[in-house]
């Protein structure tokens, strides 16, 4: 049997390895600094512990169907009605949701090239043409270019903002006056997963410019900052005309119970998010300055990960850097042959990160 033929050309999401992997494929024996995927380094939320210890004995049991509860809280917590909300398994899922509800095979979409590979993965999966349009030279999306690039078939524009990998941003004037443009036939998707690591003011906020806006589509997630990438749970907000017909794809039960149940105790948990967010903030300006003092180009970034061009020493500190226990990203799939991508780690991750830098450029000296 045949897959679809559009099928063939397809190559999966490359996901960054687990610890488990790692440690088998390397078989390092002491500490590792998995600061490959963007996850929170700090481990769940003890609250997020309790409540699943206190779920386990109900998962013979189907979650509430509605999830109301979940997102009431998601509601409150960003000052939005429970009708604007959609929960998905992961953020990704609801990258398909829209995919599955009004993305037809004449349509096509928009990305930046690079930018976060599902978008693109998902396109491919439904048989649907993607028109990429290149970053910036300051490796902002070019907004511009992707104006200039809308047909009368394009039905969605995806933006990973901040960016991945660079950690790009974009200005509320910036963004409000491509809104402006863009045919109110033609979604906007505002991919914020790391929204919730942003500091500056002058960087848009997507919840806030949604009701102004039918077309925009503003996707978050408990991945990232929440510290629950494992369970696998994300949201979707939007005016509720569109949010009524992507539940209409979504399958009862989507969001598992331990997933639900999680979320809901880690939005009553704004110390443990509130720690983390202060240690990205710390950790990316620690970082950005120790990288630049040795030398190299630090990306400005308003993630938890920071983009940085080693130059030609990439390849080599990047395995260097494996066999010593920190796992980085490499960018060369993205692009950037000589950057990696790192997550912001611990105090004492990103302090030993450093160290082995440096312990790397007095061995080369
Ligand atoms: C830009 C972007 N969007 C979405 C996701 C996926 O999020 P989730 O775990 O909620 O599916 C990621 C994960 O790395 C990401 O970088």
């Amino acid at each position: 049997m045949e897959p679809k033929p559009w099928l063939r050309a397809l190559i999966p999401y490359p996901p960054g390895k687990t610890l488990a992997e790692i440690k088998k494929e390397l078989s390092l024996d002491g500490p590792i600094y998995k600061l490959n995927s963007n996850e929170n380094p700090l481990g769940p939320s003890p609250r997020v512990i309790s409540a699943l210890a206190e779920t386990l004995g109900e998962i013979h049991l189907y979650p509430e169907a509605s999830y109301l509860t979940l997102r009431e809280a998601i509601g409150k917590k960003f000052s939005v009605s429970p009708e604007e909300v959609i929960l998905g398994n992961g953020s990704n899922e609801i990258i398909e949701f829209i995919f599955k509800a009004y993305i037809d095979e004449d349509d096509t979409i928009i990305v930046s090239k690079p930018s976060f590979l599902m978008y693109e993965k998902f396109a491919q999966i439904y048989g649907i043409k993607t028109v990429e349009v290149a970053l910036r030279k300051d490796y902002k999306h070019d907004l511009e270019s992707i104006l200039k690039a809308v047909s009368p078939n394009t039905k969605a524009i995806f933006l990973d903002h901040p960016h991945n990998p660079t950690g790009s941003t974009l200005t509320w004037d910036e963004f409000t006056d491509f809104l402006k443009e863009v045919p109110q036939s033609c979604f906007i998707i505002l991919d914020e997963a790391y929204g919730d690591f942003v500091e500056d003011p002058n960087v848009i906020r997507g919840i806030e410019l949604f009701k102004k806006y039918p077309n925009l589509i503003v996707l978050r997630t408990f991945s990232k900052a929440y510290g629950l990438a494992g369970l696998r749970l994300g949201f979707g907000i939007a005016q509720n005309p569109i949010i009524d017909n992507l539940n209409r794809v979504r399958q009862p039960f989507n969001v598992n119970i331990l997933a639900l149940k999680a979320g809901l105790a880690v939005l009553e948990d704004s110390e443990y998010v509130k720690k983390y967010i202060k240690l990205v903030s710390d950790g990316r300006n620690f970082l950005q300055k120790e990288l630049e003092l040795l030398g190299f180009k630090v990306y400005p970034s308003q993630a938890n990960f920071i983009m940085v061009d080693f130059g030609g020493t990439c390849e080599e500190l990047y395995s260097y850097l494996l066999r010593k226990g920190f796992i980085l990203r490499p960018l060369k799939a993205y692009g950037f042959e000589t950057a990696l991508r790192i997550t912001i780690g611990t105090e004492e991750a990103n302090k030993a990160l450093v160290k082995e830098i440096k312990n790397f450029l007095l061995q080369k000296a």
